[in-house]
């Protein structure tokens, strides 16, 4: 058989994708006041439906998921109102999407926040750090409060809640985000997870909020194969350490390996090999990113690394990176000045290679 490369169709829960681009979850930090997709986001996500798959920036499960300056949320019909424009007008332009669950946990400020609840996370452990608000400029990260041990199957409906939200306005299916160090991976990691009851201590119990969400999110999508994940094992980024990351996920991808999910999503970190340390742990499409290039995309799917090549930054700045990789075009360099700032300007305003 001819080697797979990043133009060779694929397939994800049943629908085949024109092609192994995937189009990675981006903050992009353009939404409307009180958790709305702007207008801008439908031009945005359209321009990007070469993509074999489009993964939404991270939307927030519930009011209280938020933490960054104007995010998504996928809780209320406004809300659902303007993202099923934004996945209609990929699907027009023969794109699929998934939409990405972002609960930030205990990365937030009250300023971003459009509801008065403190954060949440595993254990009441503050992260060091700051982030931007537009009212205040740059501010400490609030300190979260821990959640109580019969509060935890309300946060998990909350995704369940949203999974349907996001199925019924049209979505191709949904990723939990468990990477980066938000909620999920807030209980995965020791550092964040000083917890004494069924959901901290060892690797099978701190993996415990991770399945448990993700059968909810399964059950709620009626089946396990419109759900996938995302996980970066080791990453640093919002101060979360873990004291054994292979242990941690090897026992996750072990337990969820075989529940049928779309696929696993796993960003290249600081362990050595670890999409060959976990793939042969997951039955099903395998999706690897951080830091690719067209070589060495087209590397890893012949070498069977991976199933799909997901793409980030390069996507920012070339709305047709598919087109261009094959026409072997100069691409755009990304711009990380405007990465998150408000309105169309590197945002909408990359062009297409034909109309160049
Ligand atoms: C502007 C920007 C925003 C991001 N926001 C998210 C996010 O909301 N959810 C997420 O899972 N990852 C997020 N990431 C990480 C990307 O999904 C991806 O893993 C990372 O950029 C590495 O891929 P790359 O080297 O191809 O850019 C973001 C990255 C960038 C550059």
């Amino acid at each position: 058989m001819a080697d797979v490369t990043l133009f060779t169709p694929g397939r994800i829960d049943g629908f085949d994708t024109k092609n192994r681009f995937v189009m990675a979850p981006m903050t992009r930090s353009r939404a409307l006041p009180g958790g709305v997709p702007s207008e801008l986001a439908i031009e945005y996500y359209a321009q990007r439906a070469s993509a074999g798959l489009i993964i939404t920036e991270g939307v927030a499960p519930c009011a209280a998921g938020i933490g960054y300056a104007r995010t998504p949320t996928a809780e209320t019909r406004d809300q659902m109102a303007a993202w099923k424009k934004i996945v209609d007008a990929v699907h027009a332009k023969g794109g699929r999407m998934f939409m990405q669950f972002m609960h930030v946990g205990r990365i937030g400020n009250g300023e971003n926040r459009y509801t008065k609840e403190p954060l949440i996370s595993a254990s009441a452990v503050r992260a060091a750090g700051q982030m931007w608000t537009d009212s205040k400029g740059m501010q400490d990260l609030d300190a979260p409060r821990a959640l109580e041990t019969s509060e935890i199957p309300g946060v998990i409906a909350q995704y369940a809640a949203a999974t349907r939200n996001a199925l019924d306005a049209g979505f191709d299916g949904v990723e939990l985000h468990s990477a980066s160090g938000y909620l999920p991976m807030q209980f995965l990691s020791s550092n964040t997870n000083l917890r004494t009851d069924a959901y901290g201590g060892s690797a099978q119990n701190r993996i415990r909020f991770v399945v448990e969400a993700l059968e909810a999110m399964a059950k709620a999508a009626g089946t396990p194969s419109k759900v996938g994940i995302k996980i970066s094992p080791a990453m640093p980024f919002n101060d979360i350490h873990d004291a054994d990351p292979v242990e941690t996920y090897t026992t996750l991808v072990h337990a969820i390996g075989s529940m049928g999910l779309a696929y696993l999503h796993v960003l290249k970190t600081t362990i050595p090999n670890t999409f060959e340390l976990l793939r042969p742990l997951f039955k099903g499409p395998f999706l690897a990113g951080g830091g690719f290039s067209k070589e060495s995309g087209n590397t890893a799917l012949a070498a069977g690394t991976a199933d799909f090549i997901v793409f980030g930054k390069l996507f920012t700045s070339n709305p047709d990176l598919p087109a261009r990789f094959e026409q072997s075009a100069a691409l755009v360099d990304p711009d990380p000045s405007t990465f998150y700032s408000p309105g169309p300007k590197g945002y909408v305003d990359y062009s297409a290679l034909q109309s160049t």
